[in-house]
């Protein structure tokens, strides 16, 4: 790495680096088709950088890391693109769990993962199951995941809940977000790529977000990159909706 990138990469450590970051991992296909490689290659290279990104978060002492790896939507993809999809997640804990543990990561997964194949199941659970006690970094992968099914996921259960006489009819926006899947306010939304839009990913989660749109594709945002947007946050001013 040249002189300038780590320094950049340890300046970082001064900064107000966010709790909760999320991060919309798009361009795999791109990247791979500027390259003249199939869309696949791209979605391998993209798991790669899901080592590297969650290895600097950590060091960072970011508090959870959520990066969107399948939307409810993605099942209108191609067969075979799905099928590799589905495979990623066993390669990429074989490939790293144990640096993962060794690291002190937690690995948790938000959606609904029965609709994916048994053996994809068991290799994620697995993983939460081996890095349950690990303190440092969660590293949390939304699969099958989509924001306005989570919502009415929420709604269901605490309708059930009332309905049950398990609890009152009264509901703060805190106790809202304990029935999603993710409760915590989302700090700081990246998005790889280009594209400037939120694909229903965590609507309810980021309604104070710092959202950064980078042009840059996922395959290819490393270290240096996220030490940017980390930067990048770090001089933004959050008011809140309130004045300073
Ligand atoms: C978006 O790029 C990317 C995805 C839909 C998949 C992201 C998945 C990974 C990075 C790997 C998941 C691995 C694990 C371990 C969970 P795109 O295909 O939409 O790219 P394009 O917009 O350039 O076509």
């Amino acid at each position: 790495m040249e002189r300038k990138s780590i320094l950049l990469r340890i300046s970082t450590i001064a900064m107000n680096v966010p709790e909760t970051v999320a991060i919309i991992m798009d361009g795999n296909g791109r990247w791979a088709k500027a390259k003249g490689l199939p869309r696949t290659a791209g979605h391998k290279k993209g798991a790669d950088q899901i080592r590297t990104i969650a290895l600097e978060a950590n060091r960072l002492h970011v508090k959870k890391l959520i990066l969107y790896a399948f939307s409810t939507e993605n099942w209108k993809r191609p067969e075979d693109e799905i099928s590799y999809l589905c495979k990623l997640p066993g390669i990429f804990f074989s490939k790293f769990i144990n640096e993962l543990m060794e690291k002190n990561i937690r690995v948790t997964f938000a959606g609904e993962l029965e609709r994916f194949p048994k053996e994809t199941q068991k290799v994620i659970r697995k993983a939460v199951d081996q890095t349950k006690k690990n303190t440092g970094l969660e590293l949390c992968i939304a699969i099958n995941y989509g924001a306005r099914r989570e919502i009415v996921l929420g709604i269901k259960k605490y309708a059930c809940e009332v309905l049950n006489k398990e609890r009152e009819n009264d509901l703060s926006e805190e106790e809202f977000s304990s029935y999603l899947f993710i409760p915590e306010n989302v700090d700081l939304l990246i998005r790889t790529s280009g594209e400037e839009r939120i694909s229903n990913f965590l609507l309810w989660q980021i309604a104070y977000a710092e959202l950064i749109f980078t042009s840059v594709a996922w395959p290819d945002f490393d270290e240096e990159q996220f030490a940017l947007c980390i930067k990048e946050y770090d001089q933004r001013d959050r008011r809140f909706g309130g004045l300073k």
